[in-house]
């Protein structure tokens, strides 16, 4: 139990990276960078050798800061991890510049043609660096425990912009030349860039949003909350700490739903529902402003100090935004969720523990539920235990008292017995039990009881049509009511009952990603081929690994749906990110 980082190569207690200074072209017929990478160091121990971490790179050369040309090993490549780069360096070396390309197969890097972006003129990059796919466009010490602050300097064709997640120019600049700042210290996993047709729409002096020409209105008009979210955060744990707050809108083929790159999140277009009801994502990344960017989890079996913590926190955003009948449909659609995840990992799963062990695996291996989920129960758990204020008051301490720096498990509990329990032992083994949480399988029976009177409504709903009766169209449903009460019918219908229902309510057409998915699962088990065309449409359009995991999933079910499956996936393919290739090439195998 420790800092140590199973995923990384870097030996910050020799040598650690304080600053980065990148230069790079962007070159879309290659699909590649290249450039220069400058890490100004700081050698603790006089060693002579840095240790980083590289995947997929073309190292040119490297420079030492007295002028002269560094030896380096580039030492083969290990699965996920790459190819540890060891460079020889003095003891009183400063800089180091290393001249490098990247692959065109890097797996941070998704270059889009033309016709797999919204506007379909322009080509588009963007990059995914979380866990440690950094290491494949920058050679760095790619371990959450170590900071850097950073400059970039970036050549893209004329007419694209480029931002990163940095001080950034809201401006397009004519001749592709864009330079960023990031003044505070970040951990390699949220270094980040995007190149494309872009351009900007502020709300206020502090946000606004980033987007292909041909989407901006639309998600304007979408995230309109955006600067009063940013205000319901800093009200419940202090300041924002990061400037600027934007949100980029990414192509359909982006992997996640958001990914929270400091000072301008990265978003899927799926959650442009037109009608503002998926923007609980925008709430999450923001949230990752405290829990993860300012306190970062040191390890990725720490993971869940940044999801658990994010949930929890975007959960107290929406409930603060849009009251709280709202916001207790989505706990309890999550401990829903959660409760079927922890059954399929079976009851003494150890990656159903708080705290993982992901040593010798990808850390996207810790991307599950619990980290998430069974990380925001907890949390609940303790805000049930001591009370709103209270709890509170802590969080906004340890926000404020861990601010830039990185966090292990074991440093949390240490912090959460010395300010919050404080030697109350009730409190810490009949309420909080913090160790059966975090070191323990499944979901303690100190869970939180969690209730919604809203979906209590879809109940009596489910139970009409259940009984076979019609079903009355019910009146100012929201997604959730929608999710909910589709998650309530049984694994498949009669295909009677399936165009029914379409019939009634239009579900094959549904612009609203979540409701669409979520039907389109069923009508896979139900064999209801009239949604096929929608499903294959769906497939080939989307690459958000959160929609496409459970629909191939379900087709894979039976001999005849894989087949289906297989071909669909042979067209999509090409169009996915690796993130999401890496899913599902392993389920169709
Ligand atoms: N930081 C994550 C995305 C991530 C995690 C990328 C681990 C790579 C490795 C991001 O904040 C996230 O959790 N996104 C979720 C949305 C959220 C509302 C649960 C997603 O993309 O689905
Ligand atoms: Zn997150």
């Amino acid at each position: 139990m420790s800092r140590k980082d199973v995923h990384s190569y870097a030996r910050p207690l020799e040598v650690v990276v304080r600053h980065l200074d990148l230069e790079l072209m962007v070159d879309f017929n290659a699909k590649q960078l290249r450039g220069t990478a400058t890490l100004q160091i700081d050698n603790l121990k006089k060693a002579e050798q840095l240790h980083l971490d590289s995947r997929d790179l073309k190292i040119d050369s490297i420079l030492l800061d007295d002028g002269s040309i560094a030896k380096f090993d580039l030492m083969p490549a290990v699965p996920f991890l790459g190819s540890e780069l060891i460079v020889h360096i003095k003891p009183n070396t400063k800089k180091v510049k290393i001249t490098y390309a990247t692959s065109p197969s890097a797996s941070a890097l998704q270059w889009l043609s033309p016709e797999q972006t919204a506007g379909g003129k322009h080509p588009f990059l963007f990059t995914q660096s979380q866990a440690i796919l950094a290491r494949t466009w920058l050679p760095l010490q790619d371990s959450p425990g170590i900071r850097f602050t950073y400059t970039a300097k970036v050549t893209c064709p004329p007419g694209l912009m480029a931002l990163m997640s940095a001080e950034n120019d809201t401006a397009l600049h004519p001749h592709g030349i864009y330079t960023s700042n990031m003044p505070q210290a970040i951990p390699s996993y949220l270094m980040a860039l995007s190149v494309g047709d872009l351009r900007f729409h502020a709300y206020d002096k502090r946000s606004g949003i980033f987007a292909e020409p041909i989407t901006l209105d639309k998600a304007v008009y979408e995230f309109v909350d955006l600067p009063k979210m940013v205000v319901a955060a800093e009200e419940l744990y202090g300041p924002y700490a990061w400037g600027r707050y934007d949100v980029l809108v990414l192509p359909p083929s982006f992997p996640f739903g958001g990914m929270e790159n400091p000072r301008i999140t990265f978003a899927t277009p799926t959650i442009i529902a037109g009608d503002r009801s998926l923007v609980a994502l925008i709430a999450h990344e923001l949230a990752h402003s405290w829990s993860g960017n300012l306190v970062t989890n040191a390890t990725w079996n720490d993971f869940w100090l940044n999801e658990g913590f994010t949930v929890y926190f975007e959960s107290r955003i929406m409930e603060k935004l849009y009251g709280k009948d709202f916001e207790d449909m989505a706990t309890v659609l999550s401990a829903g969720e959660l409760k079927k995840t922890v059954a399929e990992m079976g009851p003494d799963n150890p990656d159903s523990h708080l705290y993982l062990n992901l040593e010798g695996r990808d850390p996207d291996d810790g991307m599950s539920d619990i980290a998430y989920e069974k990380g925001r129960f907890f949390l609940l758990n303790i805000e049930m235990a001591v009370g709103r204020e209270r709890w509170d008051n802590f969080l906004k301490q340890y926000f404020a008292e861990h601010a830039f720096q990185s966090i292990t498990t074991e440093e949390f509990l240490d912090y959460l017995e010395k300010n919050l329990i404080q030697g109350d032992g009730k409190l810490r083994n009949t309420k909080i039990r913090e160790n059966i949480w975090v070191y323990g399988p499944g979901l303690p029976d100190n869970f939180p009881k969690v209730h919604s009177v809203e979906l209590e409504k879809v109940d009596a709903v489910v139970k009409t049509f259940q009984e076979g009766k019609k079903v009355e169209n019910p009146k100012g449903w929201t997604t959730h009511h929608w999710v909910y009460f589709l998650r309530a019918l049984p694994d498949s219908l009669p295909l009677d009952k399936m165009k029914s229902l379409d019939e009634q309510f239009k579900f094959t057409e549904s612009g609203n990603s979540e409701i669409l998915c979520q039907w389109l699962e069923l009508s896979i088990r139900s064999k209801y081929l009239d949604a096929d065309t929608s499903l294959e449409k769906f497939l080939t359009s989307v690459g958000r690994r959160k929609f496409l995991k459970p629909l191939y999933s379900a087709l894979a079910e039976t001999a005849e749906g894989k087949k289906k499956a297989q071909a669909i996936y042979a067209k999509a393919r090409p169009g996915y990110h690796s993130v999401s290739t890496g899913t599902i090439d392993e389920m169709l195998r």
